[in-house]
């Protein structure tokens, strides 16, 4: 992430690409927790109402060149079963630690979960529905797949096991694109995978997108959501590119953030006229996609997060936890073994977090609501913590001025030139120590 600075005139004059708030604090924020936490303190008192469950797959088929996510390429089969089974009494430990509980969501992800075959799959299947007490399908439950992986087989075993949202991750539908990022990926591929989807019957299609790539203008950006449109997905995310790829981009530091700017407003404006709606920066969600408050209650600024296997996050309202993060194909693969070869109470601890005060519960209750359509409610704010938010964070009075957002209807609300840079006001909105500890953070 780039150096934040404090002024929020920065936030028009500075990189629109700082950072992606999809949770906060970031990984990178952790720290190792000295002693280690046991689940069965981490989760005492806490609402066990309306659960989140996620399990990680960290595997892929190839490792792509612009990929920092927690995740190992063709691993070795003994690898693969030893993790599962790793997960396996991880989903024990954390069962005994929460006792009842009722799980309103879950997600598979990675990595790339469709790098398992269909047994494994299943066997994961197996462990969600130990865990949650109640097949997958009766919540709603998503999973990730790449173009390469999703065969019949694999697609079918999520479908029957009641996946509702299946997201594919596309980047893009020129193959000169995908293979300087790294990736090796012909569009038949694509058109196959979704194609197998639809007729699978997932209700909810996912296509992720990257603007920014090596290479790409934006008309080669259009012509890439144009071809996704054509699928008719539920559901679009726009992913712009992070870390800058080796090769190919020659472009300043500006020029590329000029391009992803250009190319995010193209795709919005394009795809209002077809019809998506704005949810965030990334998501855009058709109209006729079901409604995303189908299934039990679930609040994600409240409800708690039980992550399964080696780089899935746990959260509760005061504690979040993972293992360590890596991004280097070495660090990956020996934090993976250490955490295969885990025993039962080992896997019963939480090692790597952040203890959130009443600061940084805040902040992130702001920070996840902000960014989100259709704003942050200011009655629910006040109701929730007891005050008033423009005193407890004056810089978000800032905002306004600047144009990048708006109080209307009881809502603290972003522009559209607020929307197009969430990715510096979301790290403009981090504490102190949260900027300190991510600028310390040593990457491996
Ligand atoms: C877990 S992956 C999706 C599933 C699957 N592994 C695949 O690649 O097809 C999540 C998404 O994050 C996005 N992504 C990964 N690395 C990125 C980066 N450096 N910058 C922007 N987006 C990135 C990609 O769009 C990717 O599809
Ligand atoms: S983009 Fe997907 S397939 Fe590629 S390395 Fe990352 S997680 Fe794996």
């Amino acid at each position: 992430m780039t150096a934040v600075t404090d002024r929020a005139a920065d936030l028009l004059a500075g990189s629109p690409y700082r950072g992606y708030s999809y949770a906060y604090p970031h990984k990178t924020a952790y720290r190792p927790l000295v002693p280690p936490v046991s689940l069965a303190d981490a989760w005492r008192g806490e609402p066990t109402g309306g659960l989140f469950l996620y399990i990680h797959v960290p595997f892929c088929e190839v490792r792509c060149g612009f990929c920092n996510l927690f995740a190992q390429a063709r691993p070795r089969a003994e690898v693969v079963s030893d993790y599962l089974g790793a997960v396996a009494r991880q989903a024990d430990a954390v069962r005994a630690a929460i006792g009842p509980a009722t799980y309103a969501r879950f997600a598979v992800g990675g990595g790339t979960p469709t790098a398992l075959d269909p047994g494994q799959l299943h066997r994961l299947f197996d462990v969600a529905e130990r865990v949650m007490g109640r097949p997958v399908g009766a919540v709603p439950a998503s999973a990730e797949a790449s173009p390469g992986t999703a065969d019949w087989d694999r697609l079918a075993v999520l479908r029957e096991r009641g996946v509702t949202r299946l997201s594919i991750g596309v980047q893009s539908f020129t193959e000169a694109e995908v293979r300087a990022a790294g990736r090796p990926q012909h569009p038949a591929e694509v058109s196959g995978a979704v194609e197998r989807a639809r007729s699978l019957g997932f209700p909810t299609i996912n296509l992720d997108l990257i603007y920014g790539l090596p290479g790409q203008t934006v008309a080669s950006w259009l012509a890439t959501v144009r071809a996704a449109l054509r699928f008719q997905p539920e559901e679009l995310f726009l992913y712009p590119l992070y870390v800058r790829p080796l090769t190919g981009l020659g472009k300043s530091p500006r020029a590329w953030d000029d391009l992803r700017l250009s190319c995010y407003r193209a795709a919005r404006d394009l795809l209002a006229d077809a019809g998506y709606a704005p949810v965030s920066m990334r998501l855009f969600r058709a109209k006729h996609a079901p409604a995303d408050d189908a299934g039990p209650a679930y609040c994600v600024q409240d409800d708690g997060m039980v992550g399964l296997g080696c780089g899935a996050r746990s959260y509760t309202r005061g504690l979040h936890w993972s293992d360590g993060y890596a991004v280097g194909q070495k660090e990956v693969a020996a934090l993976i073994t250490e955490y295969a070869g885990r025993s039962t109470d080992a896997l019963g601890l939480a090692r790597h977090g952040f203890a959130l005060d009443g600061d940084e519960q805040r902040r992130r209750y702001v920070l996840l609501t902000l960014l989100q359509e259709p704003g942050l409610p200011l009655a629910d704010y006040e109701r929730r913590f007891g005050s008033d938010m423009f005193g407890d964070l004056p810089e978000l009075v800032e905002l306004a001025p600047l144009g990048l957002a708006e109080v209307a209807g009881g809502r603290l609300r972003l522009t559209p030139a607020g929307v197009e840079r969430s990715d510096a006001v979301g790290p403009w909105l981090y504490s102190p120590t949260v900027r300190r500890r991510m600028g310390d953070h040593e990457w491996r």
